[in-house]
C-alpha cells in the first residue's frame, strides 16, 4: 500500500528546534553544550536567550540561559547545573549529539558592553553557572577594544566546578584564531581570580569578604580599590550573591545600569536551578 500524506508517520518537529553538536560533562552536577545556531539569529556577547524540551504534557519547558559562546561563533554553547528533580534539567542533562532541543530565537539581557560607560578596567563577577555569560564577553573582541584589564572572579564551593572556566581561559590564551580576531596581546589583559569557598584551594573565600577586606586588590595590585571613574563591572550569579555585589559596588560609588541608561555596573540573576 503506497504510502500518502494521510498514512505516513512523521517525526514530530519541535517548535525552534535546534541540533545538539557537543555536550561535555564538567561534574556530578554542571555540563556544557553545542547546538546549531539558526542562520537568522543575532544577538550582543553576553545575552540570554530561552531554552528548553518538551514537557510530559507536550508543551515547550524553557528556562532562561545565557549564550555562552561570543556572537560571531557559528554554534551557541550553554553552560548548566544539573538538578536531580528539576523539570528542565533533570531531562536536559541526557542530551547527545544529534537530539533536538528548543530555542526561541528572541535574545535579550543586560551584561551587554552598551549598557555600561566608557572604562579602563572591567569586572566580571560570577558565582556557579553564572560565569557562563562572561564565557561569551571574555571571547568578545569589543571587551578588549574597549577595556585596558578584565578580571574575571569565579567563586565555587568546589576546586572542580571551576573547571569549565579555567579551562576556557587558558583555551583562550593560547588559540590562534583568536589573537588574530582580538588583536595580539589580549590575552594578556585578562586577570582570573577563582575562589572556592568549602574545598581547600590556593584562594579561598567568597569574593564579596574579599573585595571588603581588600584581599582581591593587594593579590591583584589594585591601588585604590573600585573606582567609578575607571572601573566597570558585570554580575551574574545567585539573587543573594547579586545583592551583596551591588550593595559592595554601590559602596565604591558605581551606579547600576541598563541598556537604555547604560552607568557603571550591570547585573544578572544566573540561572540556578
Ligand atoms: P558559600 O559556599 O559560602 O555559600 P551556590 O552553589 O549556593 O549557588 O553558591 C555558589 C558559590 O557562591 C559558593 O561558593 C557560595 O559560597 C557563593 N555564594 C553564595 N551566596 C553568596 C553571597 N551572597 N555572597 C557571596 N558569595 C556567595
Amino acid at each position: 500500500k503506497p504510502v500518502t500524506e494521510a498514512t505516513a508517520v512523521k517525526a514530530p518537529v519541535l517548535p525552534d528546534a535546534q541540533t545538539v553538536t557537543d555536550v561535555k560533562h564538567w561534574t556530578d552536577s554542571l555540563f556544557s553544550f553545542k547546538v546549531s545556531r539558526p542562520a537568522s539569529l543575532r544577538f550582543r556577547s553576553g545575552e540570554f536567550v530561552m531554552i528548553g524540551l518538551l514537557g510530559d504534557n507536550g508543551k515547550p519547558l524553557l528556562r532562561a540561559y545565557s549564550i555562552a559562546s561570543p556572537s560571531w561563533d557559528e554554534e551557541l554553547e550553554f553552560y548548566s547545573i544539573k538538578v536531580q528533580d528539576g523539570p528542565l534539567t533533570s531531562k536536559l542533562q541526557h542530551i547527545k549529539p544529534g537530539d533536538q532541543i528548543i530555542l526561541r530565537p528572541k535574545p535579550v539581557g543586560t551584561l551587554v558592553h552598551d549598557a555600561l560607560l566608557p572604562g579602563k578596567r572591567l569586572w566580571f563577577f560570577a558565582t556557579g553557572t553564572g560565569f557562563a555569560p562572561f564565557a561569551s564577553l571574555l571571547r568578545e573582541p569589543q571587551t578588549y577594544e574597549d577595556y585596558d584589564e578584565v578580571i574575571i572572579t569565579h567563586t565555587c564551593r568546589e576546586v572542580a566546578e571551576l573547571e569549565y572556566g579555567r579551562q576556557l581561559i587558558e583555551d583562550i590564551r593560547k588559540d590562534e584564531m583568536l589573537a588574530e580576531l582580538m588583536g595580539e596581546g589580549f590575552a594578556d589583559k585578562i586577570r582570573y581570580y577563582p575562589t572556592t569557598t568549602r574545598e581547600q584551594s590556593p584562594k579561598m573565600g567568597r569574593i564579596t569578604e574579599l573585595l571588603k577586606d581588600g584581599t582581591v586588590f593587594a593579590d591583584l595590585a589594585i591601588e585604590g580599590g573600585i573606582q567609578p571613574d575607571t572601573d566597570r563591572a558585570m554580575v551574574c550569579g545567585s539573587l543573594a550573591f547579586n545583592l551583596d555585589i551591588k550593595k559592595i559596588l554601590e559602596d565604591f560609588g558605581l551606579r547600576e545600569g541598563a541598556n537604555s541608561d547604560p552607568k557603571e555596573f550591570v547585573i544578572e540573576k544566573a540561572f540556578v536551578g
